[in-house]
């Protein structure tokens, strides 16, 4: 696998642009792909955040298995972390996040009114990789109520505010981060949902990768997909695998073209929703 070097000017740049913008709000909403929530997030998150409260989004959630995404938001919660999933690209799960945020700000706008100030809008911006859905979401959030507040004064650049009814106000651009892919497996799964480009990996690699994560977790859906036996499976390499497939696709000795219908399959869901990160890792 090629190594990309995770620049630690990356990260101070990273964390010089939110600090500009993490004043300006009350919730930070740290955006990571469900099939991959752990592998998607920068690691250095908590101290980009600080204490400011925080919301993991697991988005693309309909990507992902259901079940999975259920055990990861546990584990979060357990953690004392507020999480939720969502489907950005279908509007699915936007009010669960509202009432996620509301919850979190409740006891602030409870002493606010004890004091006579009304509640105002619950400020908001996202965080997270590329390609995790952070356009889409602002889109989505924002939706048909697009309107743009006036700048707010005492920041040095000019930041915009997307108005979603009197509720909430989300900073029309948001914060990105870098993943961090010293470990090649995360590099692979980062590569597999799209996170990072195809080119810098090589395809049998991923292809091989993913044809070991279905013989553990999706056995039955892989062998029906590339009509194999269990036991034609479970008897060969996984390097064999890949050149039966390779034959039943047709493509003779064509790996690479084998390879890249394995892990558009993948994407495009054919073999399954499924969730690369396991919290069973996690805790181990
Ligand atoms: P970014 O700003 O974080 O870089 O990500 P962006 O919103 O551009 O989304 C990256 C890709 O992920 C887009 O697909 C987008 O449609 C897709 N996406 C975002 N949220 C979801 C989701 O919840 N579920 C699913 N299934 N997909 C999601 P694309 O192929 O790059 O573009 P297009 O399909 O929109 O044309």
């Amino acid at each position: 696998m090629t190594t990309i070097q995770w620049f630690p000017g990356h990260m101070a740049k990273a964390r010089r642009e939110a600090s500009e913008k993490l004043n300006l709000v009350d919730i930070v909403l740290e955006l990571v792909d469900a099939r991959i929530p752990e592998s998607s997030r920068n690691p250095m998150i908590q101290e980009i955040v600080g204490a400011k409260p925080r919301i993991i989004v697991l988005n693309k959630a309909d990507l992902a298995n259901p079940q999975a995404t259920q055990q990861w938001l546990n584990y979060y919660h357990e953690q004392g972390l507020p999480a939720v999933a969502l489907d950005a690209q279908h509007s699915k799960g936007l009010k669960g996040l509202e009432k996620e945020c509301q919850r979190i700000m409740a006891p602030y706008f409870e002493k606010q009114r004890a004091k006579g100030v009304k509640p105002r809008a619950i400020r908001l911006m996202i965080l997270g990789i590329p390609n995790v859905g952070k356009s889409t979401l602002i889109n989505r959030f924002v939706g048909k109520n697009q309107a743009i507040t006036g700048n707010k004064p005492g920041v040095t650049k000019a930041q915009r505010w997307l108005k979603m009814g009197n509720s909430f106000e989300l900073l029309d651009t948001p914060g990105i981060l870098w993943p961090k892919f010293d470990d090649p497996d995360v590099g692979k799964k980062l590569a597999l949902t799209g996170a990072i480009k195809d080119q810098l990996l090589h395809m049998d690699e991923l292809a091989l990768y993913l044809i070991q994560y279905c013989r553990q977790f999706h056995a039955e859906t892989f062998c029906k997909r590339y009509r194999l036996t269990k036991e034609e499976l479970e008897s060969q390499s996984n390097v064999d695998v890949l050149l039966q497939v390779t034959k039943h696709l047709g493509l003779k000795d064509d790996y690479d073209q084998a390879s890249m219908r394995l892990i558009n399959d993948y994407r495009q869901q054919n073999l399954g929703a499924m969730t690369l990160d396991l919290v069973s890792e996690r805790a181990v």
